[in-house]
């Protein structure tokens, strides 16, 4: 049988994003190869990126090719040479997001033995943790109306809609229903009137959709407390955009490294936006030196929840979980390995488990 086409957006935007993601690439061949897909895979501009070729960091081609894809792959955006110019790095990714129709970011954390040796907590606290955020990413104060006023004050106006709430809602119940059934929706429902809305809504749609999930409501400043304190308690974490922005990146450094993470941003029917939770990490770009792990399991996500292929979105898992416990990493794990090399490691665990 001819193999089943797939196409591959790649955006490899600046900093370490063309390294982690020309190594990610190598492993979806090679998954591709075993598997008998034909990946077809189609290069982008974004962000700064798209800023020095075209002046523009969302080129409509850009747009386009993401949109007739069955996936896309970023890098990152973003870096100081960009600072304080009028076109910036960031439009590029809040405009792909908002054209794709992406409403919900999802940042799973699975806490590894290896991993609770390098973190910054306890290994007793955080060994074994297992959760996932879910991050509401169409609403609030980050796509709200913003600018600065005659006396030189400035404002950023935060809003949720309900239909906003409802949809990422009913979406994080779905995936505790996959999982250990327990939903944790955070807010700041003590001042905020969009807090207050968001706790009314998620309440109702739990009753009426969902009974059998357990719904726990937080506060998002005890919360960032809890998450240190206890993060094993926690199965999903609903929230909206700042808060789980802000909450995702305290998660991150629980399981040690910020280069292991991924994350995957669902729209509602078109193709999905995965990538690896961190910047473009200017400290350390060009030199190989960034770890791939998050961008090679931003993939495993594209497999899974983008063409439906979990035994080939598992295989890289379980790869990428055999390199990590044989210790052949990048120096941010304490490790040896470049850019390159640690994605060749785990491309070699590919074909010893097939
Ligand atoms: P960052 O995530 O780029 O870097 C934070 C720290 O983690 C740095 O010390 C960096 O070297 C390290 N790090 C990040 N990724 C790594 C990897 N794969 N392997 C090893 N170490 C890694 O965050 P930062 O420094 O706050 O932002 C840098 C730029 O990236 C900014 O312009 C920011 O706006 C942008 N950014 C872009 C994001 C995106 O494209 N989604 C997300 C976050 C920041
Ligand atoms: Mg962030």
């Amino acid at each position: 049988p001819t193999p089943k086409i797939w196409k591959i957006a790649l955006l490899p935007g600046d900093g370490v994003g063309p390294e982690v993601i020309a190594a990610t690439k190598s492993v979806l061949q090679v998954i591709g190869d075993f598997y008998d897909h034909d990946f077809q895979f189609s290069e982008h501009l974004i962000g700064g990126a798209g800023i020095d070729a075209v002046e523009n960091p969302l080129p409509q081609e850009t747009i386009d090719a993401c949109l007739a894809s069955n996936g896309v792959l970023l890098g990152a955006v973003g870096g100081p040479k960009w600072d304080g110019q009028k076109l910036r790095p960031e439009q590029g990714l809040l405009g792909l997001r908002k054209a794709m129709g992406l409403y919900a970011n999802l940042r799973p954390l699975q806490v590894s033995p290896v991993m609770a040796h390098r973190s910054p907590l306890k290994k007793e606290i955080v060994e074994g943790v297992d959760l996932i955020v879910f991050r509401e990413l169409t609403g609030g104060v980050y796509f709200g109306d913003k600018g600065r006023n005659d006396d030189g004050s400035a404002y950023d106006v935060c809003s949720y809609s309900i239909e906003e709430i409802e949809r990422v809602s009913r979406a994080a119940f779905k995936i505790a229903i996959q999982r250990r059934g327990k939903v944790t929706s955070v807010d700041k429902a003590n001042v905020m009137e969009t807090s207050r809305l968001w706790r009314e809504v998620v309440t109702r749609i739990h009753a009426e959709e969902f009974p059998q999930v357990e719904l726990k409501h937080a506060l998002v400043d005890s919360m960032a407390m809890h998450l240190i304190q206890r993060p094993r308690d926690y199965d999903v974490i609903l929230t909206e955009n700042m808060f789980g922005d802000i909450l995702s990146d305290e998660i991150s450094v629980l399981g040690g490294s910020i280069g292991l993470l991924p994350s995957a941003s669902l729209g509602s029917g078109g193709p999905g936006l995965f990538e690896p939770i961190h910047g473009s990490a200017p400290d350390i770009a060009g030199q190989d030196l960034a770890n791939p792990v998050g961008t090679i399991l931003s993939a495993a996500m594209l497999l899974r929840h983008g063409l439906g292929l979990e035994d080939e979105a598992a295989s890289i898992e379980a790869a990428v979980a055999a390199v990590l416990a044989a210790g052949a990493t990048t120096a941010d794990l304490g490790g040896e390995l470049g850019t390159r090399a640690a994605g060749e490691a785990i491309i070699d665990a590919i074909r010893a488990i097939h």
